[in-house]
C-alpha cells in the first residue's frame, strides 16, 4: 500500500502522516526534510537560492544533513522552498521518492507533489489543509513553546508567502490530485484529524 499526504505548511500534515505510517507500520519519508537539506547545504556553500546552478550544486548534500536539528527552523524552511521553485532540484530529488514510495511492501511519503508527481498511482491520497490565520497561529504556539521570540503577524505572512510560492510555481505546484481526499483540520484536535485520516485510508483499502 502507498499512502501519499501532501498539504501546506502547518496544515497537521507531518503529524497524521506519522501517525498514518505508525498505525499502518509503513516506512515513512518526510520528503520536505529533503528540500530543507538542499536549503541547508546552500547556505553552507554561501550559495544563492535563486540561482538554479547554486541550488543544483546543493543537492550534493551528505546524508549526515538529514540528522541536523536545524533543518526544523524557519529560515531553513524558506530556502527549502525557495530552492524547490528549480525543475533540476526537483528531478535531483526525484529519484530517491520514488524508489522509497515504490519498495516492496509499500510506504507512505508526506510533501506536496506525493499523489500528483512522486506517486500518482498511489493507493490513497489525502490532501490536508488548513486556514492560513489557523496554520500561523498553530506555527506561533509552537515556536512560543520553544521559547522563540517571535510576532505572530511575521509568521502568518511568512505562511501566506510560503503558500504562493509553492502553489504558483510551475513544476509540479503545491495542488490537491483529482483523487485526492481532502481533510481540512482547522476546526479539528490532533486526535480527530488522525481519527478522520484513518477512516478515508480505510475506505479506500
Ligand atoms: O514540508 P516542509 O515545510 O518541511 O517543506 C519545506 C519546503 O520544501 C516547502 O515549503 C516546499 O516548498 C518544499 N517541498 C516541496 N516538495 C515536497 C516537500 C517540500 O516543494 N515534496
Amino acid at each position: 500500500m502507498i499512502i501519499a499526504v501532501d498539504g501546506p505548511t502547518a496544515s497537521g500534515k507531518g503529524t497524521i502522516a506519522k501517525a498514518l505510517a505508525e498505525h499502518y507500520g509503513l516506512p515513512f519519508l518526510d520528503t520536505g526534510l529533503l528540500y530543507r537539506a538542499v536549503g541547508f547545504q546552500l547556505l553552507q556553500n554561501g550559495g544563492d537560492p535563486d540561482s538554479p546552478d547554486d541550488a543544483l550544486e546543493a543537492c550534493e548534500y551528505s546524508d549526515d544533513i538529514l540528522e541536523h536539528p536545524e533543518l526544523r527552523d524557519e529560515a531553513i524552511g524558506g530556502l527549502a522552498s525557495r530552492v524547490s521553485v528549480h525543475p533540476e532540484v526537483r528531478a535531483a530529488l526525484n529519484k530517491r521518492q520514488v524508489d522509497f514510495a515504490y519498495q516492496p511492501g509499500g510506504a507512505l511519503l508526506d510533501g506536496r507533489d506525493i499523489g500528483t508527481v512522486i506517486a500518482p498511482d498511489a493507493d490513497v491520497k489525502l490532501f490536508i489543509t488548513a486556514s492560513a490565520n489557523v496554520r500561523a497561529e498553530r506555527r506561533y504556539r509552537e515556536m512560543k513553546s520553544r521559547g522563540v521570540n517571535v510576532e505572530f503577524e511575521a509568521i502568518l505572512a511568512d505562511i501566506q508567502a510560503r503558500d504562493i510560492r509553492d502553489a504558483g510555481r510551475t513544476t509540479a505546484p503545491l495542488k490537491p490530485a483529482v483523487d485526492a481526499i481532502e481533510i481540512d483540520t482547522s476546526n479539528m484536535s490532533v486526535e480527530t484529524a488522525i481519527q478522520s485520516a484513518v477512516t478515508a485510508v480505510d475506505s479506500k483499502v
